[in-house]
Protein backbone atom coordinates (compact mmCIF):
# COMPACT_ATOMS: atom_id res chain seq x y z
CA UNK A 1 0.00 0.00 0.00
CA UNK A 2 1.28 3.37 -0.73
CA UNK A 3 1.58 5.45 2.52
CA UNK A 4 -1.68 7.93 2.75
CA UNK A 5 -0.15 11.24 3.23
CA UNK A 6 -2.66 13.70 3.21
CA UNK A 7 -4.95 11.33 5.62
CA UNK A 8 -4.72 11.83 9.63
CA UNK A 9 -1.88 10.48 11.04
CA UNK A 10 -2.01 7.14 12.88
CA UNK A 11 0.70 8.09 15.20
CA UNK A 12 1.92 12.19 16.51
CA UNK A 13 4.80 13.16 18.55
CA UNK A 14 4.28 16.64 20.05
CA UNK A 15 7.20 18.51 21.03
CA UNK A 16 8.36 15.44 23.10
CA UNK A 17 10.69 16.49 26.25
CA UNK A 18 12.99 13.64 28.20
CA UNK A 19 15.08 14.42 30.87
CA UNK A 20 17.26 11.66 32.76
CA UNK A 21 18.38 13.62 36.09
CA UNK A 22 18.43 16.67 36.95
CA UNK A 23 21.49 18.53 35.23
CA UNK A 24 22.87 18.25 31.85
CA UNK A 25 20.39 18.98 28.72
CA UNK A 26 17.61 16.90 27.95
CA UNK A 27 18.01 13.51 26.14
CA UNK A 28 15.02 14.56 23.79
CA UNK A 29 13.76 18.09 23.21
CA UNK A 30 10.69 19.43 21.65
CA UNK A 31 10.52 16.50 19.04
CA UNK A 32 7.42 16.49 17.07
CA UNK A 33 6.65 14.55 13.78
CA UNK A 34 3.50 12.84 12.55
CA UNK A 35 3.16 9.40 10.92
CA UNK A 36 0.77 8.09 7.94
CA UNK A 37 -0.95 5.47 7.45
CA UNK A 38 1.34 2.89 5.53
CA UNK A 39 4.11 5.16 6.04
CA UNK A 40 7.78 4.33 7.18
CA UNK A 41 9.02 7.34 8.85
CA UNK A 42 12.87 6.03 10.04
CA UNK A 43 14.56 8.33 12.20
CA UNK A 44 18.59 8.63 11.73
CA UNK A 45 21.38 9.91 14.57
CA UNK A 46 24.59 8.99 16.17
CA UNK A 47 24.49 6.71 19.40
CA UNK A 48 22.79 9.14 22.12
CA UNK A 49 21.07 11.28 19.76
CA UNK A 50 17.85 10.23 21.64
CA UNK A 51 16.76 7.35 19.20
CA UNK A 52 15.42 5.00 21.79
CA UNK A 53 14.41 7.22 24.30
CA UNK A 54 11.98 8.94 21.94
CA UNK A 55 10.93 4.76 20.76
CA UNK A 56 10.23 4.12 24.18
CA UNK A 57 8.10 7.29 25.03
CA UNK A 58 6.23 6.24 21.43
CA UNK A 59 4.75 3.17 22.83
CA UNK A 60 4.39 4.70 26.32
CA UNK A 61 7.35 2.64 28.17
CA UNK A 62 8.88 5.55 29.53
CA UNK A 63 6.70 8.83 30.46
CA UNK A 64 7.58 12.48 28.90
CA UNK A 65 8.64 14.94 30.79
CA UNK A 66 6.63 17.45 28.30
CA UNK A 67 4.97 16.82 24.90
CA UNK A 68 2.25 13.84 24.19
CA UNK A 69 2.02 11.25 21.95
CA UNK A 70 -0.79 10.70 20.06
CA UNK A 71 -2.35 7.58 18.59
CA UNK A 72 -5.34 8.60 16.14
CA UNK A 73 -7.15 10.81 17.95
CA UNK A 74 -6.03 9.90 21.45
CA UNK A 75 -3.19 11.21 23.71
CA UNK A 76 -1.74 8.48 24.91
CA UNK A 77 -1.09 10.22 28.43
CA UNK A 78 -4.61 10.22 29.32
CA UNK A 79 -5.77 7.02 28.83
CA UNK A 80 -5.99 4.89 31.67
CA UNK A 81 -6.81 0.75 32.23
CA UNK A 82 -8.74 -0.88 29.61
CA UNK A 83 -8.48 1.85 27.47
CA UNK A 84 -4.88 2.15 27.32
CA UNK A 85 -4.43 -1.58 27.57
CA UNK A 86 -7.12 -1.87 23.83
CA UNK A 87 -4.35 0.65 22.56
CA UNK A 88 -1.43 -0.69 23.04
CA UNK A 89 -2.64 -3.52 20.62
CA UNK A 90 -2.62 -0.95 17.47
CA UNK A 91 0.78 -0.06 18.94
CA UNK A 92 3.74 -2.46 19.22
CA UNK A 93 7.31 -2.39 19.29
CA UNK A 94 10.01 -4.20 17.42
CA UNK A 95 13.62 -3.92 19.26
CA UNK A 96 17.23 -4.61 18.39
CA UNK A 97 17.59 -7.42 20.67
CA UNK A 98 15.27 -10.31 19.87
CA UNK A 99 15.83 -12.10 22.82
CA UNK A 100 14.49 -9.38 24.80
CA UNK A 101 10.40 -9.31 23.98
CA UNK A 102 10.62 -13.58 23.93
CA UNK A 103 10.70 -15.28 26.80
CA UNK A 104 13.55 -17.76 26.96
CA UNK A 105 11.82 -20.46 28.20
CA UNK A 106 8.74 -19.93 26.67
CA UNK A 107 8.25 -21.93 23.30
CA UNK A 108 8.19 -19.68 20.43
CA UNK A 109 4.74 -20.33 19.55
CA UNK A 110 2.98 -19.35 22.97
CA UNK A 111 5.40 -16.22 22.70
CA UNK A 112 3.62 -15.37 19.64
CA UNK A 113 0.00 -16.10 20.73
CA UNK A 114 0.43 -14.17 23.93
CA UNK A 115 -0.95 -10.93 22.55
CA UNK A 116 -3.68 -13.05 21.00
CA UNK A 117 -4.59 -14.35 24.57
CA UNK A 118 -4.76 -10.84 26.08
CA UNK A 119 -6.14 -8.44 23.06
CA UNK A 120 -8.35 -10.99 21.50
CA UNK A 121 -11.21 -13.43 22.13
CA UNK A 122 -9.74 -16.47 19.81
CA UNK A 123 -10.21 -19.79 21.64
CA UNK A 124 -6.93 -21.72 21.59
CA UNK A 125 -7.57 -23.54 18.50
CA UNK A 126 -7.98 -20.16 16.86
CA UNK A 127 -4.92 -18.99 18.25
CA UNK A 128 -2.99 -21.91 17.45
CA UNK A 129 -4.16 -21.65 13.45
CA UNK A 130 -3.26 -18.04 13.81
CA UNK A 131 0.14 -18.96 15.13
CA UNK A 132 1.31 -20.88 12.13
CA UNK A 133 -0.32 -18.54 9.79
CA UNK A 134 2.31 -15.56 11.28
CA UNK A 135 4.81 -18.03 11.47
CA UNK A 136 4.50 -18.43 7.53
CA UNK A 137 4.13 -14.75 6.69
CA UNK A 138 7.33 -14.13 8.68
CA UNK A 139 9.39 -16.80 6.39
CA UNK A 140 8.93 -19.49 9.27
CA UNK A 141 6.90 -23.13 9.23
CA UNK A 142 4.42 -24.13 11.47
CA UNK A 143 6.39 -26.28 13.11
CA UNK A 144 8.59 -23.89 14.15
CA UNK A 145 5.99 -22.81 17.25
CA UNK A 146 6.98 -25.83 19.50
CA UNK A 147 10.42 -24.87 19.47
CA UNK A 148 12.23 -22.65 21.94
CA UNK A 149 14.03 -19.28 21.01
CA UNK A 150 17.54 -20.58 21.31
CA UNK A 151 17.12 -23.20 18.63
CA UNK A 152 16.63 -20.22 16.34
CA UNK A 153 19.58 -17.60 14.52
CA UNK A 154 19.44 -14.17 15.07
CA UNK A 155 17.66 -13.17 11.86
CA UNK A 156 14.86 -16.07 12.67
CA UNK A 157 14.55 -14.97 15.95
CA UNK A 158 13.41 -11.26 15.03
CA UNK A 159 11.15 -12.60 12.61
CA UNK A 160 9.22 -14.44 15.53
CA UNK A 161 10.02 -11.39 17.28
CA UNK A 162 8.21 -9.55 14.56
CA UNK A 163 5.46 -12.37 14.24
CA UNK A 164 4.62 -11.62 17.84
CA UNK A 165 4.46 -7.57 17.30
CA UNK A 166 1.84 -7.97 14.30
CA UNK A 167 -0.09 -10.57 15.89
CA UNK A 168 -3.22 -8.48 16.30
CA UNK A 169 -2.52 -5.80 13.59
CA UNK A 170 -0.92 -3.15 15.02
CA UNK A 171 -1.85 0.14 13.20
CA UNK A 172 1.70 1.35 14.13
CA UNK A 173 4.70 -0.38 14.77
CA UNK A 174 8.19 1.08 16.34
CA UNK A 175 11.26 -0.35 15.27
CA UNK A 176 14.17 0.29 17.30
CA UNK A 177 17.53 -0.61 15.54
CA UNK A 178 15.55 -4.13 14.59
CA UNK A 179 18.52 -5.04 12.02
CA UNK A 180 21.24 -3.62 13.69
CA UNK A 181 22.89 -6.61 15.09
CA UNK A 182 22.27 -8.65 12.20
CA UNK A 183 24.87 -9.66 9.29
CA UNK A 184 23.98 -7.56 6.30
CA UNK A 185 22.58 -10.57 4.14
CA UNK A 186 20.17 -10.97 7.05
CA UNK A 187 19.45 -7.74 7.16
CA UNK A 188 18.28 -7.17 3.86
CA UNK A 189 15.65 -9.93 4.17
CA UNK A 190 14.69 -8.47 7.61
CA UNK A 191 14.08 -5.08 5.92
CA UNK A 192 12.10 -6.47 2.98
CA UNK A 193 9.95 -8.71 5.64
CA UNK A 194 8.99 -5.48 7.12
CA UNK A 195 8.24 -3.71 3.85
CA UNK A 196 6.24 -7.01 2.68
CA UNK A 197 4.02 -7.00 5.97
CA UNK A 198 3.67 -2.94 5.84
CA UNK A 199 2.44 -3.71 2.15
CA UNK A 200 -0.13 -6.43 3.34
CA UNK A 201 -1.31 -4.68 6.58
CA UNK A 202 -0.76 -1.03 6.01
CA UNK A 203 0.71 -0.07 9.40
CA UNK A 204 2.91 3.31 9.74
CA UNK A 205 6.27 1.99 11.06
CA UNK A 206 8.92 4.17 12.89
CA UNK A 207 11.65 2.94 11.65
CA UNK A 208 14.85 3.78 13.80
CA UNK A 209 18.76 3.23 12.79
CA UNK A 210 22.08 5.13 13.82
CA UNK A 211 22.87 3.94 9.78
CA UNK A 212 21.81 5.85 7.08
CA UNK A 213 21.98 3.61 4.23
CA UNK A 214 19.83 0.98 5.82
CA UNK A 215 16.75 3.12 6.25
CA UNK A 216 17.14 3.80 2.26
CA UNK A 217 15.92 0.89 1.82
CA UNK A 218 12.55 1.17 3.72
CA UNK A 219 12.03 4.73 4.18
CA UNK A 220 9.42 6.89 2.78
CA UNK A 221 10.53 9.84 4.93
CA UNK A 222 13.67 10.37 7.26
CA UNK A 223 14.29 12.26 10.32
CA UNK A 224 17.70 12.79 11.73
CA UNK A 225 18.21 13.63 15.30
CA UNK A 226 21.13 14.94 16.88
CA UNK A 227 21.61 15.91 20.58
CA UNK A 228 18.29 15.08 21.41
CA UNK A 229 16.58 17.26 18.66
CA UNK A 230 15.04 16.47 15.35
CA UNK A 231 17.46 19.06 13.06
CA UNK A 232 15.83 17.64 9.84
CA UNK A 233 12.49 16.19 8.54
CA UNK A 234 11.89 15.19 4.92
CA UNK A 235 11.05 12.62 1.86
CA UNK A 236 13.94 9.88 2.09
CA UNK A 237 15.03 11.31 -1.43
CA UNK A 238 15.36 15.18 -0.34
CA UNK A 239 17.76 13.81 2.69
CA UNK A 240 19.88 11.91 0.62
CA UNK A 241 20.35 14.01 -2.33
CA UNK A 242 19.63 17.74 -1.31
CA UNK A 243 20.24 17.85 2.43
CA UNK A 244 19.38 21.18 4.09
CA UNK A 245 21.48 20.60 7.93
CA UNK A 246 25.06 20.12 7.82
CA UNK A 247 24.76 17.78 10.23
CA UNK A 248 22.79 15.98 7.37
CA UNK A 249 25.25 16.50 4.71
CA UNK A 250 27.95 15.00 6.58
CA UNK A 251 25.90 11.98 7.60
CA UNK A 252 25.64 10.83 3.75
CA UNK A 253 28.55 11.64 2.67
CA UNK A 254 29.71 9.06 5.41
CA UNK A 255 28.17 6.53 3.28
CA UNK A 256 30.32 5.95 0.24
CA UNK A 257 27.55 4.12 -2.11
CA UNK A 258 24.95 7.22 -0.91
CA UNK A 259 28.12 9.76 -1.56
CA UNK A 260 28.52 8.53 -4.89
CA UNK A 261 25.31 8.57 -5.94
CA UNK A 262 24.87 12.03 -5.03
CA UNK A 263 27.51 12.97 -7.62
CA UNK A 264 26.28 11.55 -10.48
CA UNK A 265 22.62 13.13 -9.94
N1 LIG B 1 17.54 5.30 31.53
C1 LIG B 1 18.43 6.28 31.33
N2 LIG B 1 19.00 6.91 32.39
C2 LIG B 1 19.89 7.91 32.19
N3 LIG B 1 20.27 8.35 30.99
C3 LIG B 1 19.76 7.75 29.90
C4 LIG B 1 18.80 6.69 30.02
N4 LIG B 1 18.46 6.29 28.77
C5 LIG B 1 19.15 7.07 27.92
N5 LIG B 1 19.92 7.94 28.58
C6 LIG B 1 20.80 8.98 27.98
O1 LIG B 1 20.01 9.71 27.06
C7 LIG B 1 20.75 10.01 25.89
C8 LIG B 1 20.03 9.45 24.68
O2 LIG B 1 20.06 8.03 24.74
P1 LIG B 1 19.29 7.11 23.72
O3 LIG B 1 17.92 7.60 23.58
O4 LIG B 1 19.48 5.70 24.15
O5 LIG B 1 20.10 7.39 22.37
P2 LIG B 1 20.23 6.53 21.02
O6 LIG B 1 19.16 5.48 21.02
O7 LIG B 1 20.09 7.53 19.93
O8 LIG B 1 21.60 5.93 21.04
C9 LIG B 1 22.12 9.43 26.09
O9 LIG B 1 22.97 10.45 26.58
C10 LIG B 1 21.91 8.37 27.14
O10 LIG B 1 23.08 8.18 27.91
MG1 LIG C 1 19.30 3.40 20.80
Amino acid sequence: MTPVLEAPPVLEARCLVKRFGRAGRPAVNGVSFAVAPGETLAIVGESGSGKSTTARMLVGLIRPDAGSVLLGPDDLAALRGRRLRARRRDLQMVFQDPLGSLNPVMRVGDSIAEPLLLHTDLDAAARRDRVADLLTRVGLRPEHADRLPREFSGGQRQRIAIARAVACSPRVLVCDEPVSALDVSTQAQILDLLAGLRESTGFGCVFISHDLSVVRLIADRIGVMRGGELVELGPAEQIYQDPAHEYTRALVSAVPSLHARRKVT
